[in-house]
């Protein structure tokens, strides 16, 4: 029966876009940090949205369940199979045309396959923004972006992926073709499908291609790193750009002093140029319509500002665009610092800034008192309240025996804290396998329970990405 389907498959797809052997399968197997490998029947690799169609068709017809992938990035294992070998993977990488850029729209047409980065690029040689940006843009695809609603660290201007988004096109769960393709900023006609289908993780339908805001490209970028002494004053500090700089402020990255450490331990050449290593290192970016002068000057009667009342330590802004991009570059290796240091337990919260000291200084003298010698990775996007409250095991100790022994007691202890603030359990990085009872415990009875509702609506036979987000 399977190899008739391997059949059916090939026919719709040709031979060399359906993979079965073991090698060519295992590139899309295991996710990007180590933690999930699953079993697949076959990779399956469609260039059209009627060829992902007439595939689901099949997969319907013959109960089989299909999990969406794009770039295979994502942090909560939602685009790995399970271990039966019975499911699919529909990975849309040759789905990578841009369809259009419209200029008077501001919009850009493109399938779900394209890669985020080339996307930037493609609307940055017509002096076009796109503005979603985050450390997996060379290799996370845009399916995969609406799909986890990704935020990044632009959001604190122009939002999640979700706020970037005008139409969608989509394979239902039955096989047929949803377009929503409109590139509109008003539609009240109705449920608003497209919202539903954005971070829904690929378990309500699969996301072909899209319709996405663009913006103005700024005429000038400047970006600087300053040092504080608590959160308290990082808050007062965002409080101060916020008002002065207004919509100016496209950055406001906050990293402490263990992250940068663990930076350094792995990446000499990414040192701290602030001096003393501050207990906060923050890195802040304003971005300007009008000119380099006004920005930089901006900049820094805010800095001087900031001086004057105490809020910051030292600063030092970029000369150039090499340095704006080394102090982005530190920001962004504290992932890869933790990919090398070994297992580790990722938190991705958001809780609202008015609680965030409070969060911060409770959380962290409770788990050093419960996990002593514990390292506390903690960096976010803390303009939108969004940290990644990252355990490490303590030095000496085997990172994955710590982690089998304390995972629960320490995510029980930070969700505790994140509903204490009525904070989130997922800020960006979604629910996938990983956090499917976090999910449950946290959503609320009544929330869940729509959940449910929706996914049996849209997928009564279970079959797109089943056991992710939710179970039914
Ligand atoms: P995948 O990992 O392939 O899939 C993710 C989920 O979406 C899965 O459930 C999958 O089934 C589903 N899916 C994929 N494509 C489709 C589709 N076409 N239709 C329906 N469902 C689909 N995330 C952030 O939000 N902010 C960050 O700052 C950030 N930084 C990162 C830095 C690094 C170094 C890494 C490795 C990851 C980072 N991530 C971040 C996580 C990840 O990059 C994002 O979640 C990204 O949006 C995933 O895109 P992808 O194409 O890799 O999706
Ligand atoms: C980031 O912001 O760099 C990623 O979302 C982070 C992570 O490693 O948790
Ligand atoms: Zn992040």
């Amino acid at each position: 029966m399977m190899q008739g389907l391997i059949d059916q498959f090939a026919a719709v797809l040709g031979n060399q876009y359906v993979l079965t052997e073991d090698q060519e399968k295992a590139p899309y197997l295991t996710d990007w940090r180590k933690r999930f490998t699953g079993k697949a029947l076959a990779v399956l690799l469609p260039k059209t949205t009627k060829e992902v169609a007439s595939i689901v068709k099949l997969c319907a017809s013959n109960n089989i369940a299909i999990i969406p992938q794009g770039g295979h990035t994502g942090f909560c294992g939602g685009a790995t199979p399970d271990n039966t070998g019975k499911q699919v993977i529909l990975n849309l990488k040759r789905m990578n045309q841009i369809r259009e850029i419209d200029v008077a729209n501001q919009t850009i047409t493109l399938e779900a396959g394209c890669i985020l980065q080339a996307v930037q690029e493609k609307v940055a040689a017509q002096d076009l923004l796109f503005p979603l940006s985050l450390g997996a843009e060379g290799s996370c695809m845009i399916g995969g972006n609406l799909a986890t609603n990704a935020g990044g660290t632009n959001v604190l201007r122009y939002g999640n992926t979700r706020d970037l988004c005008l139409g969608l096109e989509v394979v239902t769960a039955q096989g047929d073709i949803w377009n929503g393709m409109k590139g509109l900023r008003k539609d009240n006609t109705g449920y608003d499908l497209r919202d539903l289908f954005i971070g829904s993780e690929g378990t309500l339908g699969i996301i072909t291609a899209a319709v996405m805001k663009l913006y103005p490209m700024p005429i000038s970028q400047w970006t600087t790193l300053v040092a504080t002494d608590n959160i308290a004053a990082t808050i007062a500090l965002l409080n101060l750009f916020q008002k002065r700089a207004n919509s100016l402020l496209t950055g406001f990255e906050m990293m402490t002093q263990e992250s940068l450490a663990l930076n350094e331990k792995h990446f000499p050449q990414m040192a701290n140029p602030l001096k003393g290593n501050p207990p906060f290192t923050i890195l802040i970016e304003l971005s300007d319509h009008e000119s380099e002068e006004h920005v930089r000057q901006l900049l820094e009667v805010i800095l001087e500002e900031a001086f004057a009342g105490n809020l910051i330590s030292d600063a030092v802004i970029a000369s150039n665009l090499s340095q704006a991009n080394s102090f982005w570059h530190m920001r962004e290796h504290i992932t890869l610092a933790q990919a090398q240091e070994g297992a580790n337990l990722k938190n991705d919260i958001t809780i609202p800034l008015s609680s965030l000291d409070r969060f911060i200084n409770e959380t962290d003298a409770m788990m050093r008192a419960s996990f002593p010698g514990v390292r506390i990775i903690n960096f976010g996007h803390l303009g939108d309240g969004n940290l990644h409250y990252n355990i490490a095991a303590p030095l000496g100790t085997d990172p994955k025996i710590f982690n089998q022994n304390n995972e629960k007691a320490i995510y029980e202890l930070v969700y505790t804290q994140v509903e204490r603030c009525q904070g989130s359990i997922s800020a960006e990085h979604g629910i996938g396998q990983l956090k499917l009872d976090d999910l449950r415990a946290h959503k609320g009875v009544v929330a869940h329970e729509l959940m449910k509702t929706i996914k049996k609506a849209l997928d009564p036979q279970n079959i797109l990405n089943p056991h992710k987000v939710v179970s039914i």
